[in-house]
């Protein structure tokens, strides 16, 4: 494979806060090195239509406290054919690019991987960018921080409502199949219990948790359900209601506000960090990989096994500790 001399980056999936600070640190230290680098919108759609331009050190200006994506984002349904794949490489060789580094989560890495193995002479690297922390390879992704801290200032500001009527909340949020949002700004706002998908909590012993509280003098209850337990706050509410005379009760979704806002520290530096880690992998010759955080130190992993790896992070002693915690 030729050394990378031209970088495309895109960001593909859900946004995550953070992918503006990655998208900046990619562009400078791509120029840095010498190398041309050129911005694709809207994830692999972008790639599709030529929807491709050259990127500058201006272009990349006032991002670092900007949510969402400068380079938006799409779930592009295209890019799984043959045909797109190949539409999308054609453009990017009359271009003469021959690297790539992909900012989102699991699907996008999976048309990374696809793509890379058709096509091994453009080298691709992954950054993962979910606000859900559901990827193998890294102890955070991108977007998580801020998402758990868009979170819990939600909470608080309904536990302040819940506290004054003595009611009883059920909040969903986000996280597809990973309960680390809900399991995070659980132990951040005491909330009483914590329904997560990957460790079901059932009804009854829900119901004995709250009725534990009325008796602990408790005027407030708030029951965080994460997305991905099937059951839904909606249909978990109406159980629980039957049996919990004592509040009143009253159904949250918080949704796609917990994707925006500007990133946090964390996610800033973590955008960046990760994003100068990218170049520096393409430029030493390493692909179908990803840049991630372990422990303090970034760290690449092969995109096959990061996939396959998808380690859920929800640690038994966490959720042994808010049961003693916030009843
Ligand atoms: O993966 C990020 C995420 O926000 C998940 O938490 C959620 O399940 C999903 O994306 C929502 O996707 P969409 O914005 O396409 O509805």
């Amino acid at each position: 494979m030729d050394k990378v001399s031209k970088i495309a980056v895109l960001t593909s999936g859900g946004d995550a806060p953070g992918m503006n600070p990655c998208i900046r640190a990619v562009v400078r230290t791509a120029i840095y090195n010498n190398l041309e680098v050129v911005g694709v919108k809207q994830g692999y759609q972008g790639l599709i239509d030529n929807d491709i331009y050259d990127m500058s050190r201006r272009s990349v200006s006032n991002i670092l406290d900007l949510g969402g994506t400068i380079l938006k984002t799409a779930r592009c349904l295209d890019f799984r054919t043959e045909e797109g794949m190949e539409k999308a490489y054609k453009n990017l060789q009359d271009r003469g690019i021959n690297g790539l580094v992909v900012i989102g989560g699991d699907g996008t890495f999976t048309g990374a991987l696809r793509f890379s193995k058709k096509y091994p002479d453009i080298a691709v690297m992954g950054v993962p960018g979910t606000i859900d922390n559901d990827l193998g390879g890294t102890d955070y992704t991108l977007g998580f921080d801020t998402a758990t801290n868009t979170v819990i200032e939600a909470l608080d500001k309904i536990r302040d409502t819940a506290d004054a009527h003595d009611r009883l909340f059920f909040i969903e949020v986000m996280g597809r199949d990973a309960g680390c949002i809900a399991l995070r700004a659980g132990i951040s706002t005491g909330a009483e219990a914590i329904l997560l998908p990957e460790k079901e909590t059932a009804i009854e012993e829900l119901i004995e948790g709250l009725k534990a509280g009325e008796y602990n003098k408790k005027s407030s209850s708030i029951v965080i359900v994460a997305e991905g337990d099937k059951r839904g706050a909606y249909d978990v509410a109406q159980m629980v209601q039957k049996e919990v005379k004592f509040y009143d009760v009253k159904v949250t979704i918080l949704g796609h506000m917990q994707r925006g806002g500007s990133p946090t520290a964390f996610d800033r530096i973590l955008g960046s960090r990760m994003g100068f880690a990218a170049v520096n992998a393409l430029i030493n010759g390493e692909t179908q990989k990803m840049v991630g955080l372990r422990g303090n130190s970034i760290a690449t992993t092969p995109l096959e096994e990061a996939l396959n790896m998808h380690e859920f992070k929800l640690e038994d002693d966490l959720m042994e500790m808010v049961k003693i915690l916030n009843i």
